[in-house]
């Protein structure tokens, strides 16, 4: 079974579904397709989103018991997708973050998408040296990311890389999915997510884009990306390399 790390799918707190009953749909389709857990990681970027984190943790709470007393057999854990400006990088050193799972070291980060991150490789071993694995949600999609040798570094130094579905079916270009395909022929992804934001994207989108993915690494390494090495690292242990047997 698969373990998202990366979804919207709390109602009405950030650009994810609008009400609880698109987020009980998309969790249905999440189920159907062979998902029964999820980290419920809604955006936490000042100026666009910024709830506090125990209010997350809450919010993921109440949704988990919605679905358990609707019998859908998704399994919702807190977390958040932090948006990497100095303000969001500033509270992260500080401790005041809510990591993937809402307890252990993950911490989903998003890098910017087309500006360049001064001194990435330095925040990376400034978060290393406070006990933080920054998991980078879609590198694929970001421009910091197209500097590949940037990308290999950040992993060596101990940060994961989390391919987003749709960048490798295309849903965000070209230049995504070409990266996307680099990045996975490097071996340098740990986990795949789905970053859905809607029901209908679920329902129109989520089995092609699995499909692409067991077209592009095969049955074997699309289970590892989608459900055995996300478990691991929520278990605290380390993800089995793609290049591994
Ligand atoms: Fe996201």
């Amino acid at each position: 079974m698969y373990l998202d790390t990366h979804i919207h799918i709390l109602p009405g707190v950030d650009d994810g579904p609008v009400d609880v009953g698109e987020s009980v749909e998309m969790a249905r389709v999440l189920v159907d397709l062979g998902w029964s857990g999820a980290v419920a990681t809604p955006h936490i970027r000042p100026g666009f989103c910024d709830e506090d984190p125990e209010q997350l943790r809450s919010r993921a709470r109440v949704f988990s018991s919605t679905l358990e007393e609707q019998g859908i057999a998704l399994h919702v854990l807190p977390g958040a997708e932090h948006y990497l400006d100095s303000i969001v990088y500033e509270r992260v050193l500080a401790g005041r973050s809510l990591p993937l799972g809402g307890k252990g070291s993950l911490l989903l980060i998003e890098a910017p998408i087309t500006h360049p991150v001064p001194n990435l490789a330095e925040k990376v071993f400034a978060m290393r040296l406070k006990g933080i694995t920054p998991v980078f949600a879609h590198p694929e999609r970001c421009h910091v990311f197209s500097d590949l040798e940037l990308a290999s570094y950040v992993v060596q130094a101990g940060a994961h890389l989390q391919l987003n579905l749709g960048s490798l079916a295309g849903a965000y270009g070209r230049s995504s999915r070409a990266l996307a395909r680099q990045l996975l022929d490097r071996g340098l992804y740990s986990v795949a997510a789905t970053d859905l934001h809607g029901a209908k994207e679920a329902l129109d989108m989520l089995g092609a884009w699995v499909d692409d993915l067991t077209g592009a690494v095969g049955p074997k390494l699309r289970d590892r990306l989608l459900g055995e090495n996300p478990r691991r690292l929520l278990e605290g242990r380390e993800a089995i390399p793609l290049g591994a047997a």
